[in-house]
């Protein structure tokens, strides 16, 4: 059987305020494999984006192991392997559209066709006319679909994406899906993704409930 992307083993993250530990995430066992395609859904505050730090790498677990056999050598993985569009606006003001989404290719040294390989990331989610515009220029939708140009340039193993369609109304938010689908079925990578939209996750194969912390896995899907 091929390796997971994702092995996570009692997985868990507590912040500390002042005396107090508050638990973000509880323990959490799971794999994420090839073609996945999960929906992490909960009330604000459950523990969806501390997740995704954990599985992007961005942040360490409080306790328990969390490992990326298929993605490479290191310990922690590489942009190459894992691309994350997140909730928060992540753009860099002073670059435009365009050349945020060539970043992560210059980051790897492969500059060379950068600006050709940002246009079609940017063309995948029908916003190649925003290449020119600084990211203030936008909206806040169209801001959200070039970090998913950004999140997939480097042709990433697993995405994750954080509220991906929260600034975009339905028909928007369809077209995105429609294209972050094709992208999925074209690369066969896997997806993460945090939503609060039912309409979003009744899209994904597989749903995982968070509620305080406590991670429900429920495979819905099988194909
Ligand atoms: N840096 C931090 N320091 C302290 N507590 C934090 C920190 N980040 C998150 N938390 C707490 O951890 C819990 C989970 O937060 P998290 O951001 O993962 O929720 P979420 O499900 O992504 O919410 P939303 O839907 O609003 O984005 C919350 O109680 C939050 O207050
Ligand atoms: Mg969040």
């Amino acid at each position: 059987m091929a390796e997971p992307l994702v092995k996570a083993t009692a997985l868990a993250r507590a912040y500390q305020r002042g005396a107090v530990s508050v638990t973000a995430l509880a323990p959490v066992s799971f794999r994420i494999e090839r073609g996945d395609r999960v929906g992490l859904i909960g009330p604000s505050g459950s523990g969806k984006t501390t997740l995704l730090n954990l599985v992007a790498g961005l942040d360490q677990p409080s306790s328990g192991w969390i490992a990326w056999p298929a993605l490479g050598e290191s310990a922690v993985p590489r942009p190459r392997f894992i691309g994350a569009a997140f909730q928060a606006r992540s753009l860099i003001p002073t670059l435009s559209c365009g050349e945020n989404v060539e970043l992560p290719l210059a980051l790897l040294d492969e500059a060379a066709d950068a600006p050709r390989r940002a246009l079609e990331a940017l063309e995948a989610f029908g916003v190649a006319d925003l290449a020119d515009k600084l990211p203030g220029e936008v909206s806040g939708g169209q801001a959200q679909r070039v970090a998913l140009a950004r999140a997939i340039i480097t042709g990433p193993s697993l995405l994750l994406a954080d509220e991906p369609t929260g600034q975009l109304d339905s028909l928007s938010g369809a077209s995105t899906l429609d294209s972050l689908g094709d992208w999925l079925d074209r690369t066969g990578a896997a997806l993460l993704l945090a939503t609060h939209d039912p309409t979003v996750s009744g899209r994904m194969k597989a749903i995982w409930r968070l509620d305080h912390g406590v991670v429900q896995i429920a495979k819905r899907k099988t194909s």
